[in-house]
C-alpha cells in the first residue's frame, strides 16, 4: 500500500489497498497499474515481492491469510464494460489569446447502456498518435504492413498494433530490457539496461520509445520481440461534468489538452490530443464509467456542500449543481474555481454566473492567477472568507476538491488546516484530528490527479 501513490484515483482498476492485497494475495501479478506512481511504484513493488519471497518465514506468516481471502473483485472494473459512445463535440472552452486549451467533449450515449452517477468518471479508450507511430516504424526499419502479435493476443499490421494496442509513450522495463540485450553498441547496452533498473541520470529523462530509439541508435530489437515486451495502451479517466438528469443520453467532459515541449520535440498527450485534434464529431469511441469512491453529492439535499475546483477541476461540480438544480435541492452551495485569466479561461462562465444570479450557486469565489502581478489562487478566496468557510463547517457543509493533485490539491489541504486552526481556536495538530475526522464523515471529499 505504502508504494502505491495512495490517491485511489481508480485508473488500475482497483482502490489503492485492494490493489495492494491483490498483489499481496497474488491474484494480481500485473505490477504496473498504478499510474500515478508511475515506475517508481511498479519498481518498488518488484521489490517488495523479490523480498517476501526471500522471506520464507515472513511471507509464510503472511500469505494464507491473503491466499484463502476472496479475491478482490476490482470495485472499479468499469473497463471490462466498455460500450461505442459517439463523439458528438469537442469545443475550446477557453478564448483567443489564452494559453490553455481545455474543451469540453460531448459523447453521445443513447442506446449503449451506459448509467453514471455525478461524481463518476469515464474511461476513455483511444489511440497514439499515427505521425509518432510512423517516425517509429520508420525508426526501427520495419514495414508498417508487417503483420505481428499483439500484447492482447489478437494479430495486427505493426502500424495498428502501435496506434491502438502499445503503450509507446511510456515503455515498460522488459521493453527497455529488450532493447538494451539487443544494442550492438556495449556502452548503450548498458545504459538501457541502467534504465530498466532504474538507475536516475542513466538516460534521456521520461523518455518515450522514440526518445530511446533515437538516444540507442544500435538498439534495433526484432519487431516481434519489441512489440510483445511493450505495454498494453492504458484507457484515460475524466471526471463526468454532466448530470444524468440534465444531459440525458450524453456525458460531457472537461478535459485540458497535454501539449508540451520536450527535447526539440512537441509532445502531445495521448488521450486528451486524440480527443482534441484527431478524433472527429460521429466517432465511435469506445468508453467506460468508472464509479467514484468517497466522491458523492450527500443525499441529504439540505445540506450545504463547499466546492473547491480550479482548471479542469470544475468537472464534477458543473455535474453536481446540474443533479442538485434538477432534484429541486434546497441545500446551500459554494463553488471556488479558480483559471489563469478571467477574460479567456473563465470555463463554463456563462452557466456558472447564471447559477450564481438565480442564486443556485449561494456564493461564488473566482481566482485568476494571472489577472494581477501577484498569483491569487483558490486557497487565498478561502482565506479571505475563513470566518464564513468554518461557519459552514459548523453548519454541517461538505467539502470537495477536484482537479491537480500534485500542487492544487496539497496547498488547499493546507489552508483548510489553517482556516480550522485559526477560526476554531485549535493547535494544527488539534486542526489536523478535525480534519480527519471530517474525512472519516465523507465531508471532505476528492477527486485529484
Ligand atoms: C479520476 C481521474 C479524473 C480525471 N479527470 C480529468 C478531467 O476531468 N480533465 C482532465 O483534463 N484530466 C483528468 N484526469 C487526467 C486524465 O486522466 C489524463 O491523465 C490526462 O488527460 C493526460 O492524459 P493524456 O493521455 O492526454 O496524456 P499522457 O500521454 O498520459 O501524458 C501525460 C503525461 O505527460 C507529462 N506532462 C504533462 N504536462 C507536462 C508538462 N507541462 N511538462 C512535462 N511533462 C508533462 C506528465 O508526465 C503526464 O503524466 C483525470 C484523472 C483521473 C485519475
Ligand atoms: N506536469 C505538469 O507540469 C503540469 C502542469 C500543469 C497542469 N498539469 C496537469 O494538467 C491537468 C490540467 O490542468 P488544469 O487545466 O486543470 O489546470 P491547472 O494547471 O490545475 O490550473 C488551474 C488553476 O490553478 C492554478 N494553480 C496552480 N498551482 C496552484 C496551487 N498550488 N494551488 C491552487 N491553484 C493553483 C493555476 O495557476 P497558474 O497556472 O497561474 O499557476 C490556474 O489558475 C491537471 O491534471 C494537472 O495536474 C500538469
Amino acid at each position: 500500500m505504502a508504494a502505491t501513490a495512495q490517491l485511489d484515483c481508480g485508473q488500475c482498476g482497483y482502490l489503492c489497498l485492494e490493489y495492494a492485497e491483490a498483489i499481496a494475495g497474488g491474484a494480481e501479478t500485473d505490477l504496473k497499474r498504478c499510474a500515478p506512481g508511475g515506475r517508481a511504484t511498479a519498481r518498488m513493488l518488484k521489490e517488495l515481492l523479490a523480498e517476501a519471497a526471500a522471506a520464507p518465514a515472513a511471507a509464510a506468516v503472511a500469505t494464507p491469510a491473503a491466499a484463502t481471502a476472496p479475491l478482490p473483485t476490482p470495485s472499479t472494473g468499469g473497463r471490462a464494460g466498455a460500450v461505442t459512445a459517439s463523439l458528438l463535440s469537442c469545443a475550446r472552452l477557453n478564448g483567443a489569446g489564452s494559453a490553455k486549451d481545455t474543451r469540453g467533449v460531448v459523447f453521445r450515449i443513447e442506446g449503449t447502456g451506459l448509467n453514471y452517477k455525478v461524481g463518476d468518471s469515464l474511461g476513455v479508450h483511444a489511440h497514439n498518435c499515427p505521425e509518432l507511430v510512423d517516425a517509429l516504424v520508420a525508426c526501427l526499419g520495419g514495414s508498417a504492413g508487417l503483420e505481428v502479435d499483439c500484447p492482447d493476443g489478437a494479430r495486427r499490421t505493426l502500424r495498428e498494433a502501435l496506434i491502438s494496442v502499445c503503450d509507446v509513450a511510456r515503455p515498460s522495463d522488459e521493453a527497455i530490457e529488450v532493447l538494451a540485450s539487443r544494442a550492438h553498441d556495449p556502452e548503450e547496452a548498458d545504459l538501457l539496461q541502467a534504465i530498466a533498473e532504474g538507475y536516475p541520470g542513466s538516460g534521456p529523462e521520461d523518455a518515450d520509445l522514440l526518445d530511446l530509439l533515437i538516444a540507442f541508435p544500435s538498439a534495433r530489437p526484432p519487431i516481434q520481440e519489441l512489440v510483445s515486451a511493450l505495454g498494453v495502451l492504458q484507457p484515460r479517466l475524466y471526471s463526468i461534468a454532466s448530470s444524468p438528469k440534465a444531459t440525458r443520453d450524453e456525458v460531457h467532459l472537461t478535459v485540458a489538452a497535454v501539449r508540451y515541449q520536450r527535447r526539440d520535440r512537441l509532445r502531445k498527450g495521448v488521450a486528451s490530443i486524440f480527443l482534441a485534434e484527431r478524433a472527429p464529431p460521429g466517432m465511435p469511441v469506445p468508453v467506460f464509467v468508472q464509479p467514484a469512491h468517497g466522491f458523492r453529492l450527500p443525499d441529504d439535499g439540505d445540506a450545504p456542500i463547499v466546492m473547491i475546483g480550479p482548471g479542469t477541476g470544475i468537472a464534477p461540480f458543473r455535474a453536481f449543481l446540474q443533479e442538485r438544480r434538477a432534484l429541486g435541492a434546497k441545500g446551500r452551495n459554494w463553488l471556488f474555481f479558480g483559471e489563469q485569466h478571467g477574460a479567456t479561461d473563465f470555463l463554463y462562465r456563462d452557466e456558472l454566473e447564471a447559477y450564481a444570479r438565480d442564486g443556485l450557486l449561494t456564493r461564488f469565489d473566482t481566482a485568476f492567477s494571472r489577472d494581477q502581478a501577484d498569483k491569487i489562487y483558490v486557497q487565498h478566496r478561502m482565506r479571505q472568507s475563513a470566518a464564513e468557510l468554518w461557519a459552514w463547517l459548523q453548519d454541517g457543509a461538505r467539502v470537495y476538491v477536484c482537479g491537480d493533485a500534485t500542487r492544487m490539491a496539497r496547498d488547499v489541504d493546507s489552508a483548510l488546516v489553517h482556516i480550522i486552526a485559526k477560526q476554531g481556536r485549535m493547535e494544527m495538530a488539534g486542526a489536523k484530528a478535525y480534519m480527519a475526522q471530517l474525512a472519516r464523515e465523507q465531508r471532505y471529499q476528492r477527486d485529484v490527479y
